[in-house]
Protein backbone atom coordinates (compact mmCIF):
# COMPACT_ATOMS: atom_id res chain seq x y z
CA UNK A 1 0.00 0.00 0.00
CA UNK A 2 1.22 3.42 -1.15
CA UNK A 3 2.09 5.74 2.01
CA UNK A 4 0.07 9.17 2.35
CA UNK A 5 1.78 11.76 3.82
CA UNK A 6 2.47 15.58 4.65
CA UNK A 7 5.93 16.58 4.08
CA UNK A 8 7.14 20.20 5.28
CA UNK A 9 7.15 23.11 3.50
CA UNK A 10 9.62 23.18 0.24
CA UNK A 11 12.28 25.30 2.46
CA UNK A 12 12.68 22.59 4.99
CA UNK A 13 11.72 19.62 3.07
CA UNK A 14 13.92 16.93 1.04
CA UNK A 15 13.60 13.45 -0.79
CA UNK A 16 13.94 11.46 -3.97
CA UNK A 17 11.73 13.34 -6.65
CA UNK A 18 9.96 16.87 -6.15
CA UNK A 19 7.01 16.53 -8.88
CA UNK A 20 6.20 20.00 -9.85
CA UNK A 21 3.02 21.80 -11.75
CA UNK A 22 3.02 23.80 -14.67
CA UNK A 23 0.84 26.04 -16.40
CA UNK A 24 0.94 26.73 -20.08
CA UNK A 25 3.70 29.28 -21.64
CA UNK A 26 5.92 27.64 -18.73
CA UNK A 27 3.91 29.58 -16.34
CA UNK A 28 5.19 28.55 -12.45
CA UNK A 29 1.79 26.37 -10.56
CA UNK A 30 2.66 25.74 -6.64
CA UNK A 31 6.51 25.45 -6.01
CA UNK A 32 7.77 26.72 -9.50
CA UNK A 33 9.48 29.37 -8.44
CA UNK A 34 11.14 28.01 -5.62
CA UNK A 35 12.64 25.67 -8.04
CA UNK A 36 13.51 27.84 -10.82
CA UNK A 37 15.20 30.03 -8.50
CA UNK A 38 17.61 27.22 -7.00
CA UNK A 39 17.86 25.22 -10.39
CA UNK A 40 18.55 28.77 -12.92
CA UNK A 41 19.24 28.12 -16.29
CA UNK A 42 20.10 24.73 -16.52
CA UNK A 43 16.46 23.96 -15.77
CA UNK A 44 15.17 26.37 -18.90
CA UNK A 45 18.17 24.46 -21.03
CA UNK A 46 16.39 21.03 -20.04
CA UNK A 47 12.63 22.84 -20.40
CA UNK A 48 13.59 23.61 -23.95
CA UNK A 49 15.13 20.48 -24.72
CA UNK A 50 12.15 18.42 -23.71
CA UNK A 51 10.12 21.28 -25.71
CA UNK A 52 8.12 22.03 -22.71
CA UNK A 53 5.84 24.50 -21.84
CA UNK A 54 3.55 23.39 -19.58
CA UNK A 55 0.70 21.88 -21.68
CA UNK A 56 -1.61 18.80 -20.26
CA UNK A 57 0.30 15.49 -19.78
CA UNK A 58 3.97 17.23 -20.59
CA UNK A 59 6.69 16.00 -18.42
CA UNK A 60 10.15 17.06 -17.93
CA UNK A 61 12.38 15.61 -15.43
CA UNK A 62 15.82 17.09 -14.29
CA UNK A 63 18.45 15.38 -12.14
CA UNK A 64 19.63 18.07 -9.76
CA UNK A 65 22.51 19.16 -8.57
CA UNK A 66 24.87 18.29 -5.22
CA UNK A 67 23.41 20.38 -2.53
CA UNK A 68 19.56 20.55 -3.83
CA UNK A 69 17.08 18.65 -1.48
CA UNK A 70 15.64 16.72 -4.23
CA UNK A 71 17.30 13.91 -6.47
CA UNK A 72 15.34 14.74 -9.59
CA UNK A 73 12.48 17.34 -9.95
CA UNK A 74 9.89 16.38 -12.46
CA UNK A 75 7.76 19.16 -13.95
CA UNK A 76 4.00 18.48 -15.01
CA UNK A 77 1.88 20.79 -17.67
CA UNK A 78 -1.11 21.42 -16.20
CA UNK A 79 -2.45 23.69 -19.29
CA UNK A 80 -4.09 26.60 -18.58
CA UNK A 81 -7.54 26.31 -17.59
CA UNK A 82 -7.16 24.03 -14.64
CA UNK A 83 -9.98 21.46 -13.55
CA UNK A 84 -10.13 19.25 -11.12
CA UNK A 85 -10.00 16.41 -13.84
CA UNK A 86 -6.53 18.44 -15.03
CA UNK A 87 -5.40 17.62 -11.60
CA UNK A 88 -6.22 14.27 -11.17
CA UNK A 89 -4.77 13.64 -15.13
CA UNK A 90 -1.40 15.40 -13.74
CA UNK A 91 -0.58 13.35 -10.90
CA UNK A 92 -1.82 10.59 -12.58
CA UNK A 93 1.36 11.16 -15.52
CA UNK A 94 3.83 12.00 -12.04
CA UNK A 95 2.51 7.96 -10.82
CA UNK A 96 3.20 6.86 -14.41
CA UNK A 97 7.07 8.59 -14.14
CA UNK A 98 7.51 7.98 -10.80
CA UNK A 99 6.44 4.14 -10.16
CA UNK A 100 10.19 3.31 -9.60
CA UNK A 101 10.77 6.13 -6.96
CA UNK A 102 10.06 5.03 -3.58
CA UNK A 103 9.38 8.22 -2.11
CA UNK A 104 7.58 10.68 -4.17
CA UNK A 105 6.51 14.60 -3.10
CA UNK A 106 4.82 17.15 -4.81
CA UNK A 107 3.29 20.81 -4.60
CA UNK A 108 0.48 19.89 -7.22
CA UNK A 109 -2.59 19.37 -4.36
CA UNK A 110 -1.32 23.31 -3.98
CA UNK A 111 -3.14 24.17 -7.29
CA UNK A 112 -6.35 26.21 -6.04
CA UNK A 113 -8.85 24.25 -7.00
CA UNK A 114 -11.54 23.11 -4.66
CA UNK A 115 -10.44 18.97 -3.91
CA UNK A 116 -7.22 18.85 -5.52
CA UNK A 117 -5.77 16.75 -2.85
CA UNK A 118 -8.55 14.20 -2.98
CA UNK A 119 -7.65 14.20 -7.45
CA UNK A 120 -3.87 14.01 -6.67
CA UNK A 121 -4.46 11.03 -4.38
CA UNK A 122 -6.43 9.43 -7.10
CA UNK A 123 -4.39 10.09 -10.10
CA UNK A 124 -1.62 9.14 -8.58
CA UNK A 125 -2.17 6.12 -7.02
CA UNK A 126 -4.32 4.66 -10.04
CA UNK A 127 -1.69 5.23 -12.17
CA UNK A 128 0.53 3.02 -10.20
CA UNK A 129 -2.43 0.39 -10.44
CA UNK A 130 -1.16 -3.07 -12.34
CA UNK A 131 -3.05 -6.19 -13.63
CA UNK A 132 -0.38 -8.51 -12.60
CA UNK A 133 -2.17 -11.89 -10.92
CA UNK A 134 -0.86 -13.48 -13.87
CA UNK A 135 2.39 -12.63 -14.90
CA UNK A 136 5.31 -15.46 -13.41
CA UNK A 137 8.05 -12.63 -13.10
CA UNK A 138 8.01 -9.62 -11.21
CA UNK A 139 7.50 -6.27 -12.61
CA UNK A 140 9.89 -3.41 -10.91
CA UNK A 141 8.71 -2.22 -7.65
CA UNK A 142 6.08 0.80 -7.38
CA UNK A 143 6.23 3.62 -5.05
CA UNK A 144 5.86 3.28 -1.48
CA UNK A 145 5.33 6.67 -0.62
CA UNK A 146 3.58 10.19 -1.30
CA UNK A 147 4.01 12.91 0.19
CA UNK A 148 2.65 16.21 0.20
CA UNK A 149 4.26 19.31 0.46
CA UNK A 150 2.78 22.02 3.54
CA UNK A 151 -0.42 19.76 3.32
CA UNK A 152 -2.48 20.64 6.60
CA UNK A 153 -4.72 17.87 8.43
CA UNK A 154 -7.51 18.67 5.99
CA UNK A 155 -5.93 18.62 2.76
CA UNK A 156 -4.78 14.92 3.97
CA UNK A 157 -8.11 13.75 5.09
CA UNK A 158 -8.85 14.67 1.68
CA UNK A 159 -6.45 13.00 -0.40
CA UNK A 160 -7.29 9.74 2.13
CA UNK A 161 -10.92 9.86 1.06
CA UNK A 162 -9.38 9.72 -2.72
CA UNK A 163 -7.59 7.04 -1.60
CA UNK A 164 -11.11 5.43 -1.13
CA UNK A 165 -12.12 6.26 -4.29
CA UNK A 166 -8.89 4.61 -5.54
CA UNK A 167 -9.37 1.81 -4.05
CA UNK A 168 -12.90 1.08 -5.09
CA UNK A 169 -11.95 1.86 -8.62
CA UNK A 170 -9.00 -0.88 -8.40
CA UNK A 171 -11.53 -3.61 -6.94
CA UNK A 172 -13.94 -2.73 -10.32
CA UNK A 173 -10.51 -2.82 -12.47
CA UNK A 174 -9.59 -6.08 -10.77
CA UNK A 175 -12.94 -7.96 -11.41
CA UNK A 176 -12.78 -6.69 -15.29
CA UNK A 177 -9.35 -7.68 -16.09
CA UNK A 178 -9.86 -10.92 -14.69
CA UNK A 179 -9.77 -13.58 -17.06
CA UNK A 180 -13.60 -15.23 -17.72
CA UNK A 181 -12.30 -18.68 -16.74
CA UNK A 182 -11.41 -17.19 -12.88
CA UNK A 183 -14.96 -15.17 -12.55
CA UNK A 184 -18.02 -17.46 -12.81
CA UNK A 185 -21.21 -15.73 -11.39
CA UNK A 186 -20.92 -17.89 -8.25
CA UNK A 187 -17.22 -16.65 -7.75
CA UNK A 188 -18.39 -12.87 -8.59
CA UNK A 189 -21.13 -13.23 -5.38
CA UNK A 190 -17.82 -14.55 -3.27
CA UNK A 191 -16.06 -11.07 -3.95
CA UNK A 192 -18.78 -8.93 -2.91
CA UNK A 193 -19.01 -11.28 -0.05
CA UNK A 194 -15.64 -10.46 0.75
CA UNK A 195 -16.44 -6.59 0.55
CA UNK A 196 -19.39 -6.20 1.86
CA UNK A 197 -18.57 -8.41 5.39
CA UNK A 198 -16.32 -5.86 6.67
CA UNK A 199 -18.70 -3.07 5.61
CA UNK A 200 -21.84 -1.97 6.94
CA UNK A 201 -23.58 -3.48 3.82
CA UNK A 202 -25.73 -6.43 3.70
CA UNK A 203 -25.92 -8.52 1.19
CA UNK A 204 -28.43 -11.35 -0.78
CA UNK A 205 -27.14 -13.83 -2.88
CA UNK A 206 -29.40 -15.12 -4.79
CA UNK A 207 -28.86 -18.43 -6.48
CA UNK A 208 -30.62 -20.03 -9.64
CA UNK A 209 -33.48 -21.34 -7.42
CA UNK A 210 -33.96 -18.09 -6.08
CA UNK A 211 -33.54 -16.58 -8.77
CA UNK A 212 -36.56 -18.94 -10.45
CA UNK A 213 -38.48 -18.39 -7.47
CA UNK A 214 -38.63 -14.94 -8.14
CA UNK A 215 -39.35 -15.49 -11.64
CA UNK A 216 -36.37 -13.50 -13.63
CA UNK A 217 -36.67 -14.86 -16.73
CA UNK A 218 -34.45 -12.62 -18.73
CA UNK A 219 -31.43 -13.99 -16.71
CA UNK A 220 -32.50 -17.47 -16.60
CA UNK A 221 -33.02 -17.24 -20.37
CA UNK A 222 -29.47 -15.80 -20.90
CA UNK A 223 -27.64 -18.21 -18.61
CA UNK A 224 -29.73 -21.31 -20.12
CA UNK A 225 -26.65 -21.53 -22.40
CA UNK A 226 -23.77 -22.02 -19.71
CA UNK A 227 -22.67 -24.94 -17.11
CA UNK A 228 -21.93 -22.05 -14.71
CA UNK A 229 -25.23 -21.05 -13.22
CA UNK A 230 -26.52 -17.15 -12.47
CA UNK A 231 -26.51 -14.91 -9.44
CA UNK A 232 -27.90 -12.07 -8.29
CA UNK A 233 -26.46 -9.77 -5.63
CA UNK A 234 -28.70 -7.61 -4.03
CA UNK A 235 -26.65 -5.12 -1.72
CA UNK A 236 -28.05 -2.76 0.56
CA UNK A 237 -26.16 0.35 2.56
CA UNK A 238 -28.35 1.90 4.93
CA UNK A 239 -26.81 4.11 7.30
CA UNK A 240 -28.55 5.89 9.83
CA UNK A 241 -30.04 9.36 9.11
CA UNK A 242 -30.27 8.51 4.78
CA UNK A 243 -32.78 10.10 3.74
CA UNK A 244 -32.60 9.61 -0.07
CA UNK A 245 -32.49 6.30 -1.49
CA UNK A 246 -30.64 5.42 -4.38
CA UNK A 247 -30.58 1.96 -6.68
CA UNK A 248 -27.77 1.37 -8.88
CA UNK A 249 -27.93 -1.81 -11.42
CA UNK A 250 -24.97 -3.54 -13.20
CA UNK A 251 -25.08 -5.51 -16.11
CA UNK A 252 -23.04 -8.47 -14.92
CA UNK A 253 -22.53 -10.62 -17.97
CA UNK A 254 -19.22 -12.65 -16.63
CA UNK A 255 -18.32 -13.57 -20.72
CA UNK A 256 -20.51 -12.92 -23.64
CA UNK A 257 -20.01 -15.39 -26.35
CA UNK A 258 -23.22 -13.87 -27.91
CA UNK A 259 -24.97 -17.12 -27.13
CA UNK A 260 -26.01 -18.87 -29.68
CA UNK A 261 -26.25 -15.90 -31.86
CA UNK A 262 -22.36 -16.33 -31.39
CA UNK A 263 -19.69 -13.31 -31.85
CA UNK A 264 -17.06 -13.67 -34.17
CA UNK A 265 -13.80 -14.77 -32.59
CA UNK A 266 -12.25 -11.34 -32.41
CA UNK A 267 -15.46 -9.61 -31.10
CA UNK A 268 -15.33 -12.02 -28.24
CA UNK A 269 -11.75 -11.32 -27.40
CA UNK A 270 -12.64 -8.33 -24.82
CA UNK A 271 -15.74 -9.92 -23.51
CA UNK A 272 -14.44 -10.36 -20.13
CA UNK A 273 -15.00 -6.52 -19.74
CA UNK A 274 -18.55 -7.36 -19.99
CA UNK A 275 -19.17 -7.49 -16.19
CA UNK A 276 -18.55 -4.02 -16.14
CA UNK A 277 -21.30 -2.33 -14.98
CA UNK A 278 -21.55 -4.82 -11.84
CA UNK A 279 -18.20 -3.89 -11.30
CA UNK A 280 -18.47 -0.34 -10.94
CA UNK A 281 -21.82 -0.77 -9.26
CA UNK A 282 -19.78 -3.03 -6.34
CA UNK A 283 -16.64 -0.67 -6.49
CA UNK A 284 -19.40 2.50 -5.78
CA UNK A 285 -20.59 1.01 -2.86
CA UNK A 286 -17.43 0.20 -1.39
CA UNK A 287 -15.96 3.13 -1.60
CA UNK A 288 -19.82 4.80 -0.06
CA UNK A 289 -19.45 3.19 2.57
CA UNK A 290 -16.00 3.78 3.68
CA UNK A 291 -17.01 7.18 2.91
CA UNK A 292 -19.80 6.80 5.72
CA UNK A 293 -22.22 9.14 3.22
CA UNK A 294 -25.57 9.67 4.38
CA UNK A 295 -27.40 8.17 1.66
CA UNK A 296 -29.23 4.60 1.64
CA UNK A 297 -27.79 2.80 -1.71
CA UNK A 298 -29.25 -0.56 -2.72
CA UNK A 299 -27.22 -2.18 -5.67
CA UNK A 300 -28.33 -4.89 -7.95
CA UNK A 301 -25.71 -6.65 -10.14
CA UNK A 302 -27.63 -9.84 -12.34
CA UNK A 303 -24.93 -12.30 -13.14
CA UNK A 304 -24.37 -14.35 -16.00
CA UNK A 305 -22.60 -16.27 -18.82
CA UNK A 306 -24.17 -15.73 -22.23
CA UNK A 307 -22.76 -19.04 -23.89
CA UNK A 308 -24.54 -21.10 -26.51
CA UNK A 309 -24.83 -24.72 -24.16
CA UNK A 310 -27.00 -26.94 -25.38
CA UNK A 311 -29.61 -25.73 -23.11
CA UNK A 312 -29.33 -22.03 -24.61
CA UNK A 313 -32.25 -19.81 -25.47
CA UNK A 314 -32.68 -20.03 -28.92
CA UNK A 315 -33.53 -16.70 -30.79
CA UNK A 316 -37.56 -16.80 -31.45
CA UNK A 317 -37.98 -17.79 -27.68
CA UNK A 318 -39.73 -15.74 -25.39
CA UNK A 319 -38.85 -14.94 -21.90
CA UNK A 320 -41.05 -13.93 -19.73
CA UNK A 321 -39.63 -10.78 -16.80
CA UNK A 322 -40.31 -10.47 -13.59
CA UNK A 323 -42.75 -7.16 -14.29
CA UNK A 324 -44.73 -9.87 -16.26
CA UNK A 325 -43.98 -8.65 -19.88
CA UNK A 326 -42.57 -11.44 -22.31
CA UNK A 327 -39.77 -10.69 -24.75
CA UNK A 328 -39.39 -12.32 -28.12
CA UNK A 329 -35.40 -12.85 -27.95
CA UNK A 330 -34.27 -12.95 -31.54
CA UNK A 331 -30.71 -12.07 -30.86
CA UNK A 332 -29.16 -13.79 -27.85
CA UNK A 333 -26.29 -11.44 -28.30
CA UNK A 334 -28.77 -8.37 -27.36
CA UNK A 335 -28.23 -10.13 -23.97
CA UNK A 336 -27.73 -7.74 -21.63
CA UNK A 337 -30.82 -5.76 -21.81
CA UNK A 338 -32.71 -8.83 -20.91
CA UNK A 339 -30.67 -9.38 -17.58
CA UNK A 340 -31.54 -6.00 -17.03
CA UNK A 341 -34.89 -5.97 -17.28
CA UNK A 342 -35.17 -7.94 -14.05
CA UNK A 343 -32.84 -6.16 -12.53
CA UNK A 344 -34.64 -2.98 -12.85
CA UNK A 345 -37.91 -4.10 -12.25
CA UNK A 346 -36.38 -5.37 -8.62
CA UNK A 347 -34.40 -1.97 -8.47
CA UNK A 348 -38.03 -0.37 -8.78
CA UNK A 349 -39.73 -2.99 -5.93
CA UNK A 350 -37.55 -0.98 -3.34
CA UNK A 351 -39.09 2.57 -4.31
CA UNK A 352 -35.81 4.47 -4.68
CA UNK A 353 -35.61 8.19 -5.35
CA UNK A 354 -33.66 7.42 -8.53
CA UNK A 355 -32.15 4.45 -10.35
CA UNK A 356 -28.97 4.25 -12.15
CA UNK A 357 -28.28 1.43 -14.50
CA UNK A 358 -24.68 0.94 -15.76
CA UNK A 359 -23.92 -1.66 -18.21
CA UNK A 360 -21.43 -2.14 -21.33
CA UNK A 361 -24.80 -2.66 -23.60
CA UNK A 362 -23.93 -1.88 -27.09
CA UNK A 363 -21.58 -1.68 -29.58
CA UNK A 364 -23.46 0.62 -31.29
CA UNK A 365 -22.93 3.11 -28.28
CA UNK A 366 -19.26 2.08 -28.83
CA UNK A 367 -19.38 3.35 -32.42
CA UNK A 368 -21.32 6.28 -31.36
CA UNK A 369 -19.39 7.77 -28.87
CA UNK A 370 -15.83 5.91 -29.18
CA UNK A 371 -13.33 4.38 -26.68
CA UNK A 372 -13.66 7.07 -23.53
CA UNK A 373 -17.33 8.76 -23.69
CA UNK A 374 -20.13 6.83 -22.13
CA UNK A 375 -23.65 7.57 -23.29
CA UNK A 376 -26.74 8.66 -20.96
CA UNK A 377 -30.24 8.10 -21.48
CA UNK A 378 -32.94 9.22 -18.54
CA UNK A 379 -36.73 9.85 -18.42
CA UNK A 380 -36.12 12.68 -16.16
CA UNK A 381 -34.15 15.59 -16.86
CA UNK A 382 -33.14 16.65 -13.38
CA UNK A 383 -31.85 12.97 -12.76
CA UNK A 384 -29.78 13.39 -15.86
CA UNK A 385 -28.66 16.90 -15.17
CA UNK A 386 -27.82 15.26 -11.68
CA UNK A 387 -25.72 12.37 -13.09
CA UNK A 388 -23.54 14.68 -16.03
CA UNK A 389 -23.13 16.92 -13.06
CA UNK A 390 -21.55 14.24 -11.24
CA UNK A 391 -19.33 12.68 -13.94
CA UNK A 392 -17.62 15.89 -14.81
CA UNK A 393 -16.63 16.22 -11.35
CA UNK A 394 -15.56 12.74 -10.96
CA UNK A 395 -13.75 13.24 -14.33
CA UNK A 396 -15.71 10.91 -16.43
CA UNK A 397 -16.84 12.26 -20.06
CA UNK A 398 -20.69 11.24 -20.74
CA UNK A 399 -23.09 12.44 -23.56
CA UNK A 400 -26.88 12.84 -23.19
CA UNK A 401 -28.28 10.51 -26.06
CA UNK A 402 -32.19 10.80 -26.72
CA UNK A 403 -35.19 8.62 -25.93
CA UNK A 404 -37.28 9.25 -28.51
CA UNK A 405 -40.80 7.80 -28.08
CA UNK A 406 -41.75 7.25 -31.96
CA UNK A 407 -38.80 4.61 -32.05
CA UNK A 408 -40.77 2.29 -29.37
CA UNK A 409 -42.31 0.58 -32.54
CA UNK A 410 -38.85 -0.80 -33.40
CA UNK A 411 -39.21 -3.41 -30.40
CA UNK A 412 -42.85 -4.42 -31.27
CA UNK A 413 -42.90 -7.85 -31.53
CA UNK A 414 -45.25 -10.22 -33.55
CA UNK A 415 -45.58 -12.53 -30.76
CA UNK A 416 -44.66 -11.27 -27.53
CA UNK A 417 -44.59 -7.79 -26.25
CA UNK A 418 -41.13 -6.59 -27.04
CA UNK A 419 -38.66 -8.15 -28.80
CA UNK A 420 -34.73 -7.98 -27.87
CA UNK A 421 -33.69 -6.30 -30.83
CA UNK A 422 -34.75 -3.02 -32.90
CA UNK A 423 -35.59 -3.59 -36.58
CA UNK A 424 -32.51 -2.24 -37.88
CA UNK A 425 -29.10 -1.64 -36.30
CA UNK A 426 -29.34 1.50 -37.29
CA UNK A 427 -30.07 3.81 -33.43
CA UNK A 428 -29.21 -0.12 -31.99
CA UNK A 429 -28.01 2.09 -28.81
CA UNK A 430 -30.70 3.71 -28.68
CA UNK A 431 -33.38 1.32 -29.03
CA UNK A 432 -31.65 -0.65 -26.23
CA UNK A 433 -32.30 2.30 -24.02
CA UNK A 434 -36.04 2.64 -24.85
CA UNK A 435 -36.16 -0.90 -24.43
CA UNK A 436 -34.86 -0.80 -20.57
CA UNK A 437 -37.26 1.95 -20.27
CA UNK A 438 -40.15 -0.32 -20.33
CA UNK A 439 -39.03 -1.77 -17.11
CA UNK A 440 -38.42 1.40 -14.90
CA UNK A 441 -42.23 2.62 -14.67
CA UNK A 442 -42.38 5.63 -13.16
CA UNK A 443 -38.95 6.24 -11.15
CA UNK A 444 -36.72 8.92 -12.35
CA UNK A 445 -34.00 6.60 -14.05
CA UNK A 446 -30.84 6.82 -15.27
CA UNK A 447 -28.95 4.80 -17.77
CA UNK A 448 -25.35 4.80 -18.86
CA UNK A 449 -23.84 2.76 -21.50
CA UNK A 450 -20.35 2.21 -20.69
CA UNK A 451 -19.17 -0.08 -23.88
CA UNK A 452 -16.41 2.18 -24.57
CA UNK A 453 -15.15 3.68 -21.49
CA UNK A 454 -15.05 0.39 -19.58
CA UNK A 455 -11.90 -0.70 -21.21
CA UNK A 456 -9.65 1.93 -21.84
CA UNK A 457 -8.04 1.71 -25.02
CA UNK A 458 -4.28 2.50 -24.22
CA UNK A 459 -2.22 3.77 -21.36
CA UNK A 460 -2.59 6.73 -20.51
CA UNK A 461 -2.38 9.83 -17.32
CA UNK A 462 -4.43 7.84 -14.47
CA UNK A 463 -5.64 4.42 -16.81
CA UNK A 464 -3.87 1.63 -17.84
CA UNK A 465 -4.92 -0.04 -20.29
CA UNK A 466 -8.14 -2.82 -19.69
CA UNK A 467 -10.46 -2.46 -17.63
CA UNK A 468 -10.94 1.57 -16.13
CA UNK A 469 -13.06 1.28 -13.76
CA UNK A 470 -15.33 3.53 -15.37
CA UNK A 471 -18.60 5.04 -13.63
CA UNK A 472 -17.29 4.01 -9.89
CA UNK A 473 -16.19 7.96 -9.60
CA UNK A 474 -19.87 9.07 -11.24
CA UNK A 475 -21.44 7.13 -8.86
CA UNK A 476 -19.50 8.06 -5.62
CA UNK A 477 -20.00 11.68 -6.77
CA UNK A 478 -23.35 11.56 -7.53
CA UNK A 479 -24.17 10.17 -3.83
CA UNK A 480 -22.11 12.82 -2.36
CA UNK A 481 -24.18 14.75 -4.35
CA UNK A 482 -26.79 13.54 -2.86
CA UNK A 483 -26.46 13.85 0.20
CA UNK A 484 -24.79 17.64 0.40
CA UNK A 485 -28.34 18.75 -1.79
CA UNK A 486 -30.15 16.99 0.31
CA UNK A 487 -28.52 18.49 3.53
CA UNK A 488 -28.95 21.72 1.90
CA UNK A 489 -32.28 22.25 1.16
CA UNK A 490 -34.20 19.03 0.88
CA UNK A 491 -34.26 17.83 -2.47
CA UNK A 492 -32.12 15.56 -3.94
CA UNK A 493 -33.03 15.91 -7.12
CA UNK A 494 -33.74 19.61 -7.62
N1 LIG B 1 -21.68 -6.65 -24.55
C1 LIG B 1 -22.15 -6.29 -25.85
C2 LIG B 1 -21.89 -4.83 -26.18
C3 LIG B 1 -20.47 -4.40 -26.35
C4 LIG B 1 -19.88 -4.43 -27.58
C5 LIG B 1 -19.76 -3.90 -25.29
C6 LIG B 1 -18.59 -4.00 -27.75
C7 LIG B 1 -18.46 -3.48 -25.43
C8 LIG B 1 -17.87 -3.52 -26.68
C9 LIG B 1 -23.64 -6.53 -25.93
O1 LIG B 1 -24.14 -7.58 -25.19
C10 LIG B 1 -23.95 -6.84 -27.35
O2 LIG B 1 -23.47 -7.84 -27.82
N2 LIG B 1 -24.74 -6.00 -28.00
C11 LIG B 1 -25.11 -6.20 -29.35
C12 LIG B 1 -26.56 -5.84 -29.48
C13 LIG B 1 -27.13 -6.15 -30.85
C14 LIG B 1 -27.19 -7.65 -31.04
C15 LIG B 1 -28.50 -5.55 -30.93
C16 LIG B 1 -24.25 -5.31 -30.20
O3 LIG B 1 -23.99 -4.18 -29.81
O4 LIG B 1 -23.79 -5.77 -31.24
MN1 LIG C 1 -24.01 -9.43 -26.27
ZN1 LIG D 1 -23.01 -8.07 -23.52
Amino acid sequence: MIELAAAEELEAAEGEVLAVPVLTDRVWGPGGEWVAERLGGRLTEVLDEADFDGKPGQVASMPTPDGFPFGRVLLIGLGDEVELEGIRQAAGWVGRRTARNRDVATTLHQVDVEGASRAVAEGFLLAQYRFDRYRSEARPPLSSRLRLIGANAAQLEEAERGRIVANAVVLARDLINEPAGGKAPAAVAELAAAMAEPRQIDLEILDEAAISDLGLGGLLGVAAGSERPPRLLRLRYRPEGAKVRLALVGKGITFDSGGLTLKPGAAMETMKTDVSGAAAVLGALQAISDLGLEVEVVAITPLADNMPGGGATKPGDVLRARNGTTIEVLNTDAEGRLVLADGLVLAGEVEPDLIVDLATLTGACHVALGDKIAGVWSNDDGAAQSVMAAARRAGERVWAMPLPDDYRKNLESDVADLKNVGASRYGGAINAALFLREFVGEVPWVHVDIAGPARWPEEEHYQSKGGSGFGVRTMVTLAEDLADRLAHDGDPLG
